[in-house]
């Protein structure tokens, strides 16, 4: 890819691995980026700062001032940026950007930036496995930041393990994978609201009525639209994934009433609005404060309707386009068809069970889009692709 007009910032800090940058500079140079380099001053002892400069062609910081007491300006260089790589990334260097020890340049400009962050650790065998580390990239994940992790090998220290930097070109086909899929900017500008995952719904302090959906789906959804520009609003129920984009705000409810809550703090100011949560649609009419105990034969709990989430979108839609789906097992596109008109939606994404891959749980779906006048039928895919073809058809819908 040509990576012509890209700003493209390394931070340097102080591993081994600091030679390799070389590499890496002279690749994303040679494909038309602006490189600036940035080191802490112990990256300073890896790799010199006359090689890193003349390859970048732009003078290298490490400091707050230069040798003539010139300022140099963190918040300018963060500002300039279309991405940051923190490369090699020390679990110093980490710990600091983790925890805003901001005591070098690297570091107040990293804080000081809005771009996506593309982490790159390289550490030392026990380093990359210890629990700090461990969480610290966890921590800089939920940040939203990439992380391109360490791959194996011989380390310097003669060890053999996790632990070695991602080779240059692994981290160049990263960054051009990422300017190529976020090229789309076809949402800038638009807030999409995106429910996602099932909703738990409490019978005592340790049990609920649940279902099986991971979140995927919606999870999938909210990255593919904040890459295409969108401000992205997900309110989630219980899952276990997480959120990388910067311009995805989550909410993680529990239960319908709370993500019915929560939906309509946003609705009003959304363009578009994509329903695929699995929410339950009914509820234990009363949740017993303490543990209910075993006794008898038989139990009954009795249930009450929750408030049809998409449905009340549908009944106060004003201009949002309003996305649904449905799961069916049978009869699938009449109800998904039925679903549409009832609910008021513009576009509905029908899975149907009986098609391996495709629902809950896995990474795969299968789906069909349907509005009013329209069906379009998808082959089995990764639900991030799914999650393009979604956005893809609402493009058109809403460009048009
Ligand atoms: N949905 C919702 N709030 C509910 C139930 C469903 O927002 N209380 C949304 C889902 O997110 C999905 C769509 O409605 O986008 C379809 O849900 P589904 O459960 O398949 O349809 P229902 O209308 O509940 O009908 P049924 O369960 O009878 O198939």
């Amino acid at each position: 890819m040509n990576l012509s007009g890209k700003k493209i910032l390394i931070a340097v800090s102080g591993g081994i691995a600091a030679y390799k940058i070389n590499l890496l500079i002279r690749d994303l140079v040679k494909k038309g980026a602006e490189v600036q380099i940035l080191m802490t001053p112990s990256a300073e002892q890896f790799v010199s700062k006359l090689t890193l400069s003349v390859l970048s062609k732009n003078p290298v910081y490490s400091d707050f001032y230069d040798q003539n007491g010139t300022w140099n300006n963190h918040v300018e260089f963060a500002l300039w940026a279309d991405v940051i790589i923190m490369a090699p990334c020390t679990a110093n260097t980490l710990g600091k950007m983790v925890h805003g020890i901001c005591d070098n340049l690297v570091i107040a400009t990293y804080m000081s930036a809005r771009c996506p962050v593309f982490i790159v650790p390289a550490m030392d065998l026990e380093m990359y496995q210890h629990p700090s580390t461990k969480q610290n990239l966890e921590i800089a994940e939920d940040f939203g930041h990439f992380i391109i992790p360490a791959e194996s090998g011989e380390l310097a220290s003669g060890l053999v393990g996790q632990g070695r930097m991602a080779e240059p070109e692994t981290i160049a086909r990263t960054i051009e994978d990422f300017f190529t899929t976020s090229s789309s900017k076809n949402l800038v500008g638009k807030t999409v609201l995106i429910t996602a995952g099932p909703t738990y719904e409490a019978i005592d302090p340790v049990r609920f009525i649940g279902n099986h959906s991971s979140g995927k789906m919606g999870f999938a959804l909210a990255e593919e639209a904040a890459k295409r520009g969108a401000s992205v609003i997900l309110i989630s129920g219980p899952s276990a994934e997480k959120v990388v984009h910067e311009n995805i705000e989550l909410f993680r409810i529990n239960t319908a009433k709370e993500m019915f809550d929560e939906v309509f703090r946003h609705y009003e100011n959304s363009d578009i609005a994509i329903a695929s949560a699995a929410v339950a649609d009914y509820a234990p009419k009363e949740t017993a404060t303490e543990k209910i105990k075993k006794s008898g034969n038989s139990l009954t709990i009795e249930l009450v309707k929750n408030p049809d989430i998409l449905a009340t979108m549908g009944e106060r839609k004003t201009h949002q386009f309003l996305v649904g789906f449905a799961l069916e097992t049978q009869n699938e596109e009449e109800n998904a068809a039925g679903k549409l008109q009832k609910k008021n939606l513009d576009m509905i994404v029908l899975n149907s069970l009986r098609d391996q891959g495709a629902g809950f749980r896995g990474d795969t779906n299968k789906i069909k889009i349907l509005t009013s006048t329209e069906k379009q039928e998808f082959s089995l895919k990764s639900k991030d692709e799914v999650a393009k073809d979604i956005l893809n058809f609402v493009e058109i819908k809403i460009l048009k």
